[in-house]
Order: structure tokens, then sequence, then C-alpha cells
């Protein structure tokens, strides 16, 4: 998602960066390979630290250039190896909506963040302007649906997260004020294999037979094609929710 850009012409990971600024000590949740990391740690006197269950992803992260010798814990985010306090920001970006039990996540989250601190986080919101997302979602349907049991993954973490009354639900009982919610559509528009490795890379896919993946990709190639725009880029669009809540005192 790195080349999908606001209104604003940032993207949802600088949404990110910008909401704690000013914060110097750093946590990010369900870090993947590292990408908020590194802007974040660009920033002057700014410790970072990460969590993620992926040890591959991990590893990836800590090739970036200042997170070599970063905190990069595999482990779940319901069980945080960190102190009490020991940040007074935590981001989040497109990883909270998909963890199970997020109850003991936003536990965890508020007894790591110090009062007064920042949680800001990045929340799927499903395909935006643009058709390739959607055309994407109609094709798989019926993919999945064919798949046998064993190839489906199960739906993943909790809708709650998804929407602003549900975050208060799970983060207000976690010591946070009500959250400021923002939906932003995101333009993914690139060219076809950028827009596949967007939209290819959802969990979904993740154990589907190669060639089940492959028929999938012609499929919507041919599909997207004939919207292709003069510079051959496919319009592509999602939503996302930017969530930024403090922790009371
Ligand atoms: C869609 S990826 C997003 C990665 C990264 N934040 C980004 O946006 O580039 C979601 C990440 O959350 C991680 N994740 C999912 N559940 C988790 C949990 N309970 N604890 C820690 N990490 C988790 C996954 O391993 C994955 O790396």
């Amino acid at each position: 998602m790195a080349h999908g850009r606001g209104p604003d012409g940032r993207s949802s990971y600088a949404l990110l960066r910008d909401a704690v600024a000013g914060r110097r000590r750093v946590l990010d949740v369900g870090c993947g390979d590292g990408l908020l990391l590194e802007l974040l740690a660009a920033g002057p006197g700014r410790q970072v630290a990460g969590v993620d269950l992926s040890a591959a992803e991990l590893a990836l992260a800590r090739r970036r250039p200042g997170l070599d010798t970063a905190p990069l814990h595999t482990g779940s985010a319901d069980q945080l190896p960190f102190r009490e306090g020991e940040f007074d920001g935590v981001v989040s970006h497109m990883a909270l909506m998909l963890m199970d039990g997020p109850e003991r996540v936003a536990a965890e989250i508020g007894r790591v963040l110090a009062p007064g601190g920042t949680l800001a986080a990045v929340l799927g919101g499903g395909p935006g302007e643009g058709e390739a997302y959607a055309a994407f979602l109609r094709l798989l349907r019926p993919v999945l649906d064919a798949a046998p049991p064993g190839r489906r993954l199960p739906r993943l973490g909790d809708r709650r997260l998804r929407t602003r009354e549900g975050f208060d639900a799970v983060f207000g009982p976690a010591g946070f004020a009500p959250v400021s919610w923002e939906r932003v559509p995101l333009d993914l528009t690139a060219p076809p294999e950028t827009v596949w490795r967007t939209v290819g890379c959802l969990y979904d896919l993740a154990l589907l037979d190669l060639a089940t993946v492959a028929d999938l990709r012609d499929r919507f190639t041919a599909a997207t094609a004939p919207a292709a725009l003069p510079d051959g880029r496919i319009p592509c669009g999602m939503t996302v929710y930017v969530a930024v809540a403090r922790r009371t005192g």
C-alpha cells in the first residue's frame, strides 16, 4: 500500500507518522516488514520498537536503515514484552482489525502507553473509488466458495475495529478517550503488476494452490485491462479509517 495516496497526497503510512509527531518512544504493533518504523525512525531523537507475529517479516524489517538496533520482537500483540508506560506513542497500520482477542490487545497497548500518550491506527475499510479492488473481490468470492475447507482461511480478526463505535467499545475500557475517526479514500492506481500485488497480497489467497492463484490473476488482469488509463495504469482505490485515541491519565 506504500504507493497509495490520500486526498492530501500523503500515504497511509505518512498519516500515522504525522499523527505521532513529537512522540519520542513509539511502538508499532503488527509492524510487518518495518516500512512505517523506518519512516518513524527518521524522526530526530526518536526511539522505535516493533512487534509482529511473523519472524520472516521482522527479518526484512531489520534490514531497513535505522532499524538494525531497534527492538523488534516476534510475538503477539496481546502479550507485549514491554514495561508499563514505556511508550508515548503506539501505531498500527492495517493490523489491529486482523487480530483475535482485541480486548486483550487493547489492554496491552493501554498498559505500555504512558498516560497522555497517543494511539494512531490505520484500519481497513474495503474497496473504494476505482474498479480494480472491487473487481478482484467479485472474482475471488466464487473461487473461495469452491475451495475445499482446508484451503479457506477463516475470517481474521474482529469487525468491531472497522467502526468508530466498535473501536471505542474495545479501547474505552482499556483507558482510552473517545477516538477521533476519519475515513480516508486511498488512490492505489498503478501499473497492472503493482495493482495485482496490492490486491493479491490479501490473506484470502494464502491457502489457495498456486494454479488457482495464477488463474485468478490472469482473469483479474483481463477484467481490469479495459479500464486502463492512457498511460497504462489501472484505477484502483481502497478506503481506510484513521483512528487516533489518547490514553487517559
Ligand atoms: C496486513 S499486515 C500489515 C503489516 C504492516 N503494518 C504494514 O502495513 O506494512 C498485518 C500484520 O499484522 C501482523 N499480526 C497479525 N496479528 C497479530 C498479532 N496478534 N500480534 C502481532 N502481529 C500480528 C501480521 O503478522 C502482519 O505482519
